[in-house]
């Protein structure tokens, strides 16, 4: 039995890789053997990430945009040339650019939210399963969020992706077994950019309302995400894992 999820050998793709979690992972899997390509949009935010790895041999940065099925199938067509093979796709990019209520949400940041979050699922779950899992398998990790499993102020379109996340975890799990894993993992409040609305001023008053009475770290995630891309998890497929201190187990409010 293995108690150390080694990747030793293994190949990944992160998309968002340049901060945050996409980064902690992303680093995650160079730690434990394995190599990895990094995107994001931006070239300077890649190679600061890329300054961050010990062994830069490992790593391999691709600018490209999580909206475009294009570069979806490119990002995924370098990975194999670079370093040839794909065995395991962490969709981690997602963005945020609206908070108010539902029944104010414009077309274009609605369309946005959409093909960032929701979208970038199904077409970089595609390129690798056509360019290399279907025939040689392989590990596919989504970031959800604690956000698609019920309302919240301000917030709603951004959770509606997350929910059809979850709902697409289950989906490509069924359609894309035995050959292919599909897991998620649905964050709290990560200390990161996307969430700096959330936390920055109002730290203690979060906190508050966390059993942990902490912020999530960007590891706390990226140990998780580990787990589940690793052999540890062979048995566990089409789950969404909650890493959130303890947010949303809560009591119920009810009278009785
Ligand atoms: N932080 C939280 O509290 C929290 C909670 C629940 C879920 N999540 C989820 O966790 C994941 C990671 O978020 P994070 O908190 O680590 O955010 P972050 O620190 O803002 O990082 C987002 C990453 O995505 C990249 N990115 C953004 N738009 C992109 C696009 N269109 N194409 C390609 N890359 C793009 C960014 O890089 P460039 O700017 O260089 O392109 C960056 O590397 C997301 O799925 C998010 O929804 C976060």
């Amino acid at each position: 039995m293995t108690t150390e999820a080694s990747l030793e050998g293994r190949v990944a793709l992160v998309t968002g890789a340049s901060r945050g979690i996409g980064l902690a992972i992303a680093q995650g899997v160079v730690e434990r053997g394995g190599r990895v390509v990094i995107s994001s949009r931006s070239e300077s935010n890649l190679a600061e990430a890329l300054s961050t790895f010990s062994d830069a041999r490992s790593v391999h940065a691709v600018v490209a945009h999580v909206g475009s099925r294009q570069d979806a199938d490119r990002l995924v067509t370098e990975t194999i040339e670079r370093f040839g093979r794909l065995d395991i796709l962490v969709n981690n990019a997602a963005t945020n650019p609206y908070f108010g209520p539902l029944v104010d949400i414009d077309d274009a940041r609605m369309q946005k939210t959409y093909e960032v979050n929701q979208a970038s699922i199904v077409t970089h779950t595609a390129a690798a399963w056509h360019q290399w899992m279907g025939e040689h398998g392989g590990v596919v990790l989504n970031i959800a969020s604690v956000g698609g499993l019920g309302p919240e102020p301000g917030l709603g379109w951004y959770n509606v992706t997350k929910a059809a996340v979850i709902h697409l975890t289950k989906q490509f799990a069924w359609e894309l077994a035995p050959k292919v894993r599909v897991n998620a993992i649905a964050p709290g409040v990560v200390r990161t950019d996307l969430a700096r609305g959330l936390w920055e001023k109002n730290e203690d008053l979060l906190t508050g309302h966390i059993p942990m009475r902490r912020l999530g770290e960007p590891d706390d995630v990226a140990e998780m995400a580990l787990m589940l891309v690793s052999d540890s998890s062979s048995w566990i497929t089409g789950q969404t894992i909650v890493i959130d201190g303890g947010t949303t187990n809560q009591p119920s409010g009810g009278v009785g």
